[in-house]
């Protein structure tokens, strides 16, 4: 089997790439490890910013995304028993965030690569990589045969536990860490959103957010131990803890409802540099990690894929090699932009193992000078709906 361009890996760097290349006339395969139903149905991220709305509707997969999606033109920022708002649409001009879940994202990508019979092969498992300083291949398993798919360029779109980021020499590959001592304990529940908007909340026993996936469904999060066990907390125990963490002095009620999944996510910011070598490309987790709390995940492996597609347009169309050898270097610069955002977010509103009352009363006022201070409010506002994009 032999493509212009070999695509590891089916979540939203892998769909989105192919789809936009499809645009441009460039061919491409994408190879997906896992069946169209576990990833049509896994839960995971939510928030997509403006640009990433933008550029899912100038593609032509916005249609679902506009009726059902939910715009909220900003967020609540819950502290010392009050609530302070940050209004997006007023700081930066009119942007807003949308709510719509990743799954649904990757349904419409699929049904798209589907409509215009792209090769998208679920059940695919990439195994191994060479070639990539000249004339790369993927070998792949399906069905228990092997096969090999030859291509001009490898895109590891695979997630952060897939191959491509491996076959980059360890001599090249420099890895950028930080793990921190905690986790997001997760749970989706039948019952109607308690806010309009997402509220993260920052107490003394821990951070908890407010999220939704649609009018009917809730999503929400508390900060547990890193090593925390999902058994040790019954459905009680979690609304119980999320009323404690959540409660305002006027008295504000969360109203709950039964659990249908949970789960705990480690907290970690990753990065691997660089992200290109030789006809090898990495885009999303593959190379790189941030911890949940400023919702960027999804937003910076779509960042990714707009720099190499355009990039690989220039190429096929004029032979220039100058934006991809530029790969690597633009995306970073973005790369760590929002690592820097969502560390900061993560660290302004979780408890620290060991936190005092000094380290207590310093969350309480940079909460306090974030949602007073225009300046402050104004740099999340700008961060949480998305920076903008070089030309
Ligand atoms: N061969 C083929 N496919 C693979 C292989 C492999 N060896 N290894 C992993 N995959 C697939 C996974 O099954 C998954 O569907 O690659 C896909 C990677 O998708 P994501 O992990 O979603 O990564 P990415 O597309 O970069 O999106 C990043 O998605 O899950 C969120 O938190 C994440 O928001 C972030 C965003
Ligand atoms: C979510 O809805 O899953 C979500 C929202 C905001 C975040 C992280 C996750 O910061």
């Amino acid at each position: 089997m032999r493509t212009q361009v070999g695509i590891v890996g089916a979540g939203p760097a892998g769909l989105t790439l192919a789809h936009l290349l499809q645009l441009e006339g460039i061919e491409s395969v994408v190879l997906e490890s896992r069946s169209r139903e576990y990833v049509e149905q896994r839960v995971r991220a939510g928030v997509l910013e403006q640009g990433t709305v933008d550029l899912l509707t100038q593609m032509g997969v916005g249609d679902r995304l506009a009726r059902q999606g939910l715009v909220h033109r900003g967020i609540e920022l819950g502290f010392a028993g009050k609530r302070e708002r940050i209004d997006f649409a007023e700081l930066t001009g009119g942007k807003s965030i949308t709510i719509y879940a990743q799954h649904e994202v990757l349904k419409d990508l699929i049904g798209a690569r589907m409509a215009y019979d792209g090769a998208l092969l679920f059940e695919a498992e990439g195994f191994r990589i060479f070639g990539i300083e000249n004339s790369p291949e993927v070998q792949f398993r399906q069905c228990g045969a092997t096969q090999t798919l030859g291509c001009d360029f490898i895109a590891g779109c695979d997630g952060f536990h897939g191959i491509c980021r491996a076959a980059i020499p360890e001599s090249v590959l420099r890895i950028h860490e930080r793990e921190f001592p905690f986790a997001w304990l997760g749970i989706l529940a039948n019952v109607a959103p308690a806010s309009k908007e997402l509220i993260y909340t920052y107490h003394e026993r821990g951070f908890a957010l407010l999220s939704m996936r649609s009018p009917e469904v809730s999503r929400l999060y508390l900060q547990c131990p890193a090593d925390e066990k999902i058994a040790e907390w019954s459905e009680d125990r979690i609304w119980s803890e999320l009323r404690t963490r959540m409660a305002t002095n006027d008295h504000w009620n969360l109203s709950d409802g039964p659990i249908t999944q949970m789960g705990i996510t480690p907290l970690r910011s990753f990065v691997a540099e660089p992200m290109q070598y030789g006809r090898l490309f990495l885009l999303g987790d593959a190379a790189h990690i941030v911890p949940p709390t400023g919702a960027k995940g999804l937003n910076l492996a779509v960042a990714d894929v707009r720099v190499l597609a355009r990039a690989l347009a220039d190429f096929y169309r004029t032979g220039s090699r100058t934006r991809l050898e530029r790969y690597s270097q633009e995306c970073l610069r973005r790369v760590w932009k929002v690592q820097r955002f969502s560390a900061w977010m993560t660290r302004m509103l979780h408890r620290f193992p060991g936190e005092d009352s000094f380290a207590h009363n310093l969350h309480l006022a940079e909460l306090d000078y974030v949602t007073s201070s225009r300046a402050a409010a104004t740099t999340l506002a700008e961060n949480y709906v998305g920076l903008s994009f070089a030309e």
